[in-house]
């Protein structure tokens, strides 16, 4: 295993953000976790990075970092029918999702090109056009650093949320992912009722896709709206998209009768966070190295060399317009370090 002092994390976060860690060890092997077992009783605190996709580094990290670089994909079991497919925690998510294109294994298409880790997929339950993680996942492999052993979630322990998971919660911090296994699917079922997927295959005029144009016309979306990491520091969505009340929508509605939000269930609404961040004027906006996406303004971007403070402080800003203008408190969907 190696083990590093004062590194910087500008590249190892997707927002670019300079800060740095003072101890860094990066596990490659599962030789490293039983190296680490014994490292991690020498701190107090720890931090696992994966993709840095969904962090915001608001200050150095003090303790121990790992870095998790275990690695390879495989097919475990397969039948007629189904597949069980199982990815070490730093594979490239994206990396999987093109495994499974490659081998015609449907149930990952929709989540195709969405940036991080393998092991950060069910941290937050990744979830676009209408899929979640939690569809496909069948376990997830974990390593407890409070007790030092392995342990193994079925999809049940997980207590997937909505970019939510039992791994967020009560486990923050306490564990490593080893691995998941996905349970994926040869008779593709595919998803494609969400609008803005709908209309891109009518675009192009395909009634019957294959996994592999769903997966195309994913991207071209996302290409099309969310600005590309490696070139515009940025974390994806910023805030989730909040749950109302019926009652509330319908306070609302009245006000604004084009209020996107979308039924969750008898009682609940889920509104769009974008749409609530534009109506408050924050669409497009810039105040110094900071700014809120132009074309989906769920993404707060920093065009170089911005502090993670003051991405922080431009988000509260962003949280206090919505909340005075819609009483709405906005929650960050990104962990702030
Ligand atoms: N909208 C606006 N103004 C805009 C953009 C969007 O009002 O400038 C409204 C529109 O009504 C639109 C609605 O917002 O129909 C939804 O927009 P979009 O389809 O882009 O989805 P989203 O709810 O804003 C979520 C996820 C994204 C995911 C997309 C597609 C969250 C927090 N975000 O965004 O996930 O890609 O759906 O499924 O749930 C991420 O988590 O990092 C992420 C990018």
């Amino acid at each position: 295993m190696q083990l590093n002092h004062n590194i910087s994390l500008q590249k190892y976060n997707t927002f670019g953000i300079e800060a740095f860690a003072e101890n860094f060890a990066i596990i490659e092997t599962s030789d490293d976790i039983t190296t680490l077992s014994e490292l991690t009783r020498q701190y107090e605190q720890w931090h696992v990075l994966g993709g840095g996709s969904n962090i915001l580094l608001t200050d150095n990290l003090n303790g121990l970092t790992i870095y998790n670089q275990l690695k390879g994909i495989t097919i475990i079991e397969e039948n007629d029918t189904t597949v069980l497919v199982k990815a070490f925690a730093g594979e490239k998510w994206n990396d999987l999702v093109q495994f499974c294109l490659q081998h015609n294994f449907a149930g990952v298409e929709n989540l195709s090109l969405i940036p991080g880790s393998v092991g950060a997929a069910p941290i937050q339950n990744i979830g676009a056009y209408g899929v979640e993680l939690k569809n496909v996942l069948e376990t997830v492999e974990a390593y407890r650093l409070d007790e030092h052993k392995t342990e193994i979630f079925s999809n049940k322990d997980c207590n997937f949320g909505y970019r939510d998971s039992v791994f967020k919660q009560s486990f923050k911090n306490r564990i490593i992912i080893v691995a998941i296994k996905l349970r994926l699917s040869k008779i593709p079922k595919l998803v494609i009722g969400y609008g803005t997927l709908q209309q891109q295959l009518e675009k192009t005029g395909i009634s019957k896709p294959t996994i592999q144009q769903v997966a195309e016309a994913v991207n071209i979306i996302r290409t099309s709206k969310l600005p590309d990491p490696a070139k515009i520091g940025n974390a994806g969505s910023f805030f989730k998209n909040p749950t109302i009340s019926k009652f509330r929508l319908h306070v609302l509605s009245e006000q604004y009768a084009d209020i996107p939000g979308f039924t969750l269930n008898e009682m609940n609404f889920k509104i769009s966070a974008a749409w609530l961040i534009e109506q408050s004027g924050w669409k497009g906006k810039r105040e110094g190295n900071v700014g809120c996406n132009p074309l989906q303004p769920l993404v707060i971007v920093n065009y170089g060399g911005a502090t993670g403070k003051e991405v922080y402080d431009f988000s509260e800003k962003i949280v206090q317009s919505v909340k005075q203008k819609f009483g709405i408190e906005l929650e960050r969907e990104v962990n702030i370090w």
